[in-house]
């Protein structure tokens, strides 16, 4: 186990110690985008493989499988999803560690909202499953805890660990560089991982976390453009724009509208590796009653682009950001 600044920095430092010049790594697309950031960083190339809306973004071994060549070193695995909050389903979680078994791909597992699921939806450590191939299981304090202002985290080593001795040397050295871990957060480790777990009461009906989500749901259910599949965990829904109401809808016009004008921060889908731009995400973390209002702005900002005569979405955005300027 090596403890990091953040799984942010041990991301970055797993990468280093793994990747030569043109390695790939299978990423799920969308994904936290600091993983296809690290591997192009350390001059791999990220392969997408990818979680479709329609599937409720829950990959398919299958095609996974029809991705690896000869170059492919890793398969990076975000479960729950970052920017989804699909819980992804114990028999997938088999077939990928099957796939890296038999493929020789070294596993990377960020749990980091491992205890952050709704409505009963199972979370199953990929460490459980892994055994004939070297599996890194990555989290910390920053969102179970809610302290990621203290940027500590860690990775745990499993499976075939005696085969990796090389790579794990190497992980040595390079965590050696930068001397240790911040240590006073490593202090908070116990206290965190040892106390009360505050999440459990967040994520159970009444809790904050969970009647946002419900807000988020009941929002998208009753909007006439919206479209979700439920998050089964994390902290965030990928919501999707109809394409059927909205063909011309650009998610980094509308994301860049909202602020503009309904003073609303979101993220654009296509800042998380996806080839489509119909959606945006969107964080529970404010209260359900905050959450209604915002909803409400954006079906505000959607049914102006809707009263639009069709062009492209970039244009039909502009059209209203300059409308609205000119005020
Ligand atoms: C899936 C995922 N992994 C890692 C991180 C980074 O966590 P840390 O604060 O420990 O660097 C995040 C933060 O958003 C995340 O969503």
């Amino acid at each position: 186990m090596f403890i990091g600044n953040g799984v942010s920095e041990l991301i970055d430092l797993v990468l280093r110690a793994l990747l030569n010049d043109g390695d790939e790594v299978l990423v799920p697309s969308p994904d936290y985008p600091l993983w296809t950031a690290a591997v192009t960083l350390n001059r791999g190339r990220a392969v997408h493989y990818p979680c479709r809306p329609e599937h409720g973004f829950v990959p398919d071994p299958e095609e996974l499988a029809r991705l690896v060549t000869p170059r492919t070193r890793a398969l990076v695995v975000i479960n729950p999803n970052n920017p989804t909050g699909a819980v992804y389903p114990r028999r997938v979680l088999q077939a990928l560690a099957q796939l890296a078994e038999s493929r020789g791909l070294v596993v990377f597992s960020d749990e980091i909202y491992d205890q952050m699921t709704y409505d009963g939806a199972e979370f199953v450590p990929m460490a459980t499953l892994v055994h004939d191939t070297l599996c890194a299981t990555l989290s910390g304090l920053s969102k179970v805890y809610r302290a990621c202002g203290y940027r500590v985290g860690w990775v745990a080593f499993s499976g075939r660990t005696h085969n990796a001795t090389e790579y794990l040397n190497g992980l040595e050295l390079l965590s050696s560089l930068r001397l240790c871990s911040n240590v006073m957060a490593q202090w908070a480790v116990q206290t965190a991982l040892g106390g009360h777990q505050s999440i459990r009461e967040l994520v159970s009906p009444g809790g904050r976390l969970h009647e946002s989500r419900a807000a988020i749901l009941q929002a998208t259910a009753h909007s006439r453009y919206l479209t979700l599949t439920p998050p089964g965990g994390a902290m965030y829904a990928f919501v999707g724009v109809d394409p059927q109401v909205l063909p011309d809808f650009d998610d980094q016009q509308f994301t860049l509208d909202l602020l503009e004008q309904k003073h609303v921060l979101v993220a654009p889908g296509v800042s998380f590796n996806v080839p489509y731009c119909n959606h945006f995400r969107i964080t529970n973390l404010p209260d359900a009653v905050t959450l209604k209002d915002v909803f409400a702005r954006i079906e505000e900002l959607l049914s102006a682009y809707a009263a639009l005569p069709r062009t492209s979405g970039r244009a039909a955005g502009n059209v209203v950001s300059v409308a609205s300027r000119a005020k």
